[in-house]
């Protein structure tokens, strides 16, 4: 039995035969930048999540550049995140000259802890890039309480399809972005990713951003980039859209059938989502009480594939931070968790032997 940590290959046999009728048509059109796809993506998406505007971008990474570019964060500002994250959040922070300021993480979910955040708050913050880790929003509802002024990014990355409240993630605060990464809930067959917003002058500022900072052919208003999302991934991004929901759903299932079990071991811990959240289930992470290598040891043996999202806070390194273990929640998560295998397509019997082997570990 070979189980796959992420498994996309049942998923292009799906769409196989689609994809390559619409790229044949645009290999014949060569419209391979900017093409019709692209627009029509943009519109799929922005209506996805009830968003007023939608910008395809080169990456999830561009996408969070971007939206800092239009909000003219820069030297000497400081940009609030967490350090429990992939990498992209806080370089780009970093890349624009800007202070990072590290706030410290939830238990319950991972993602930024509002009272941490509330503490980092000073007259010099100029932007706040929330992330929604694990396919679950972080706590928007309170952060908009406690934030009334300063522009919120959320880096949903690891969120499209989910919801707060009711609310699509990337429409949950000034600014959206997520990313196509394959391997994402909305993946591409490379790299990509889209910016959502409800605000117009914002939103045409990051347009001309993405291009150069051009408002049309070779006339440059504002120092910009190079970060289109190409139209071969847009047509991919369609026809897997189509698939999002059902997807979602029958990770769901998963999701609940691996909390039915592996929440009455003593050994592990596995958090429910929270209220008012509905999540994508991208990820599904557990926390290992003690020695995460032998138990990873021990899977790796019985050929059950994990991963560790994140082995260490962004805080821990020298590139970001001068003072060290600011922290701690984040270390300590950082030191224990461990991803499981997680896909739509991850069959009943796969599953099964998984959970099977865990509980021969533990009980
Ligand atoms: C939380 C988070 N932010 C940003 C990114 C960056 O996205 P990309 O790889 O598309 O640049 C990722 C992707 O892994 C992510 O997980």
């Amino acid at each position: 039995m070979k189980i796959n940590f992420n498994d996309l290959k049942i998923q292009n046999k799906l769409i196989r035969s689609s994809i390559i009728s619409n790229f044949k048509k645009t290999f014949d059109s060569t419209k391979f930048i900017l093409g019709p796809e692209v627009e029509l993506l943009e519109k799929k998406l922005a209506e996805y999540t009830s968003s007023k505007y939608c910008l395809t971008t080169s990456s999830g990474t561009d996408s969070l550049l971007i939206s800092l570019m239009a909000l003219g964060i820069k030297k000497g500002d400081e940009v609030i995140t967490t350090s429990f994250t992939f990498v992209s959040t806080a370089e780009v922070i970093s890349r624009l000259g800007a202070k990072i300021i590290f706030a410290d993480i939830s238990r319950e979910d991972y993602n930024i802890d509002v009272d941490s955040l509330k503490n980092k708050l000073t007259n010099k913050t100029k932007a706040i890039i929330v992330v929604s880790l694990f396919g679950q929003t972080a706590n928007f509802r309170r952060i908009k309480n406690v934030v009334k002024k300063i522009p919120i990014i959320e880096d949903g990355a690891q969120s499209f399809g989910s919801s707060h409240y009711g609310i699509k993630s990337c429409n949950l605060s000034l600014i959206g972005c997520t990313s196509f990464f394959p391997s994402k809930s909305l993946g591409c067959y490379g790299d990509g990713g889209a910016i959502f917003t409800n605000n117009k002058k914002i939103f045409k500022k990051m347009k001309m951003i993405r291009q150069h900072g051009q408002i049309k052919k070779y006339d440059y208003r504002l120092l910009g980039i190079s970060a289109r999302l190409d139209t071969l991934q847009a047509i991919v991004l369609l026809e897997k859209i189509k698939l999002l929901d059902a997807e979602i759903s029958k990770r769901k299932k998963i999701f609940n059938h691996y909390y039915t079990n592996l929440s009455k071991i003593n050994g592990i811990q596995i958090n429910n989502i929270k209220k008012g959240n509905k999540s994508n289930y991208s990820v599904l992470s557990i926390l290992v009480k003690k020695n995460r290598s032998k138990f990873i040891k021990y899977l790796k043996k019985n050929k059950i594939p994990t991963t560790i999202y994140y082995p260490k806070p962004l805080d821990t390194f020298k590139i970001f931070n001068k003072t060290k273990k600011i922290t701690p929640i984040s270390l300590e998560i950082s030191k224990k968790i461990l991803s499981l295998p997680m896909s739509a397509y991850l069959s009943k019997s796969k599953q099964e032997y998984i959970i099977s082997k865990i509980k021969q570990y533990f009980l």
